[in-house]
């Protein structure tokens, strides 16, 4: 399909790159807003490497996505300092207000929930971050506010 044949030219202009694997999953993720199971075989086959090592690389880091993110992306933090200051209880509210758990997406295609772990922003535990904009001293009031002006 489209993401294999289109993934293999980024991935011949790239592979000469010392360590090529994150550089070349960024690049596809940034042409596609996730990384298509179908891109996997052609990058292993580009790489040279099994299909299970391709896999592995894209689960262990968090920052790949499996399916399209929604139109906003809230990152709550699920760091030590953010959950010493209510960081679960924030995390339970949101995924009832969203109807969602972590690495999913309302059914409106509004809002992705995904956890971070440290935004920098320990001093101001609970933290979160929607849309690249980070968010300190949340409660469930602020997280519900936050939510509906995204959805607007
Ligand atoms: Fe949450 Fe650092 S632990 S911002």
């Amino acid at each position: 399909g489209g993401y294999a044949e289109r993934s293999r030219s980024i991935i011949r202009e790239m592979k000469h790159l010392e360590g090529p694997m994150l550089p070349i999953l960024h690049e596809l993720q940034s042409e596609f807003g996730f990384i298509p199971e179908e891109v996997k075989p052609v990058i292993a086959d580009e790489l040279n490497l099994s299909q299970a090592e391709v896999h592995g690389v894209v689960t262990f880091y968090h920052d790949f996505r499996d399916a399209p993110s929604g139109r906003h992306v809230l990152k709550l933090c699920r760091a030590e300092a953010c959950q010493a200051m209510g960081g679960d209880e924030l995390a339970l509210a949101a995924r009832q207000l969203l109807g969602i758990d972590f690495h999913q997406t309302t059914l409106d295609g509004a809002i992705t929930l995904e956890p971070v772990y440290c935004l920098g922003l320990c001093a101001c535990a609970p933290a979160a971050m929607l849309d690249g904009e980070v968010h300190g001293r949340l409660d469930v009031y602020c997280l519900g506010e936050l939510v509906t002006e995204a959805r607007r």
